[in-house]
């Protein structure tokens, strides 16, 4: 009787999937779009989910697959959208008809009520317009020069620390995500945290939660993906509800403090709190928490991936020490006024976020009916309905030969006034494109400027034994991260 159930259980599993692969098939058939096949359950996931290649790679495979293409289909696990690969079609999803594009895909599971539901990222419509209208103040350019001073603090403690351990193999990832940690803390929390002092300090390990995607919790996020109500029931959500419930903590009890006490801070918890009659204290700790969210991994991710090809690419590294060395000569100490003037810095940011984009693609969901232009040449236009998906591949096209001549090499100069032009519209998106533009791309690339100025100034980035090259991308989680790490040693640069 057991085995009976079991085969039938079996029979019904694996028929329902089938029907799904088949299912989606039959949605890009009938649309007139190409696709590959895919493995029933996975769709065109399989390695990444298997942890045998990074996500990006994934899409990768099918935007190489059909190169005369503008668009493709995509299927991730068991939903099928459209993967757009034509930089023209980008520009009328993301800007010119946004209205038909207004919403990013969510990233939980229906009925997931993870304190990232109420995040801006994850606002819809109306509330979305709202509240993004509401943080905009919290990014001008006056905020950014009162953030500067606190960067540099905080930039100085990794210059003192990496002093004191010249002769060792640095591990990048543990350096850079304290950095991002202590910027985010004291820029969005007003809390001041020396993570290299205080180790284990709990604002430091409550953000390592949220990303540290253990297999266990791979798994679980797929299994909420396909049966949501019942992953619900079940209790299951994807950001540990020990660090939902920290962070909720954490803004309330500041929230409350500073009220009580009428202490005011020039920091983001302080615009919140002038927001606070408009919104629910829920609905602010969430954006309070998608700042420390998007802030912490991207911009430590990049500056991981800057400072390993600094190393890979001696170079390169002897042209920006020598941009900055004759700026600290000429112009004394950075501050946000001039910090614009260094132009390779600029360029050799923009060539990290160019080959290791931390949005490997940008989704939106189509919210009112749309036609987009046919696949190719003689191909029929595709309609699209509300509800159904569409990706634009940002790091396939930053990879392309087409848009960028041998992509894989690090070539800052792609970047510089004279070659600019080279660039065309909709090839370079790492912080995403439209009105959906990340909100902190200002604060992000000001955060990475001051602290590669003071490493660069003081040290020469060496490759170690335990440098990988060339790098390769680690398959586990979203963001762009080393395999097995990334590993450097610091050399003091004579005063
Ligand atoms: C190198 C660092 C960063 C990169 C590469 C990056 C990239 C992105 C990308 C690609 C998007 C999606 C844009 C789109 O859908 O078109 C985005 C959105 C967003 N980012 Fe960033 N980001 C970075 C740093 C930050 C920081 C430091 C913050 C906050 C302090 C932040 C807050 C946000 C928010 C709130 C959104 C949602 C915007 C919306 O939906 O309207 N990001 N970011």
């Amino acid at each position: 009787m057991f085995l009976e159930t079991l085969l039938l259980l079996i029979t019904i599993i694996v028929g329902y999937y089938w029907y799904i692969y088949k299912k989606a098939h039959y949605y890009f058939e009938s649309k007139g779009v190409k696709y590959l096949r895919g493995v029933p359950f996975f769709g065109n996931l399989m390695n990444n989910l298997l942890r045998r290649t990074h996500l990006w790679e994934d899409y990768d495979v099918v935007y190489k697959a059909f190169p005369n293409e503008r668009y493709v289909g995509f299927t991730d696990g068991v939903c099928p959208g459209i993967f757009i690969r034509d930089p023209e079609i980008i520009k009328h999803v993301t800007v010119k008809e946004f209205d038909h594009f207004v919403n990013n895909k969510d990233l939980f599971p229906e009925g997931e009520e993870s304190i990232l539901k109420n995040s801006l990222v994850m606002l819809k419509d109306e509330k979305w317009r709202k509240m993004k209208a509401a943080l905009s103040p919290a990014f001008t350019a006056s905020k950014m020069r009162e953030m500067v001073p606190l960067m540099i603090e905080i930039s100085h403690n990794i210059v003192e620390y990496l002093k004191e351990h010249l002769t060792e193999d640095i591990d990048l990832d543990d350096l850079m995500s304290r950095y991002s940690n202590d910027v985010i803390a004291s820029a969005a929390f007003g809390l001041q945290i020396n993570s290299l002092k205080e180790r284990d300090n709990i604002f430091f390990k409550a953000g390592k939660d949220v990303f540290n995607f253990s297999l266990f919790q791979s798994i679980r996020m797929i299994f909420s993906d396909h049966f949501p109500s019942l992953s619900k029931k079940l209790g299951f959500t994807v950001i540990p509800k020990s660090t939902s419930e920290f962070f909720r903590t954490l803004i309330a009890s500041t929230v409350d403090y500073r009220i009580k006490n009428k202490v005011e801070r020039r920091d983001m918890i302080q615009l919140l709190i002038q927001l606070s009659t408009e919104w629910t204290e829920t609905e602010l700790a969430a954006q309070l928490f998608v700042f420390f969210v998007a802030g912490f991994e991207t911009t430590g991710n990049t500056l991981i991936n800057c400072i390993h090809e600094l190393a890979l690419n001696p170079h390169i590294q002897d042209i920006l020490y020598e941009e900055l060395k004759a700026f600290k000569e000429t112009k004394g100490n950075l501050v946000y006024e001039n910090i614009g003037e260094l132009k390779y810095l600029d360029c050799v940011l923009n060539e990290t976020m160019r080959k290791w984009s931390a949005a490997i693609f940008v989704d939106r969901i189509c919210t009112k009916p749309y036609v987009l232009p046919p696949p190719r040449e003689g191909g029929k236009p595709c309609q699209l309905k509300p509800g159904e998906v569409i990706y634009n591949a940002v790091n396939s096209i930053h990879m392309d030969p087409k848009y960028y001549e041998e992509p894989e090499k690090f070539i800052p100069e792609r970047f510089l006034d004279e070659n600019k032009h080279k660039i065309k519209p909709f090839t370079f998106m790492p912080f995403g494109v439209g009105p959906r533009y990340c909100i902190g791309s200002r604060f992000a690339l000001m955060e990475m400027k001051i602290l590669l100025f003071r490493l660069m100034l003081n040290f020469k980035v060496l490759k170690c034994a335990k440098t990988l090259d060339p790098i390769k991308m680690s398959p586990v989680g979203f963001n762009m991260n080393i395999w097995g790490g990334s590993w450097v040693k610091f050399q003091a640069r004579k005063a």
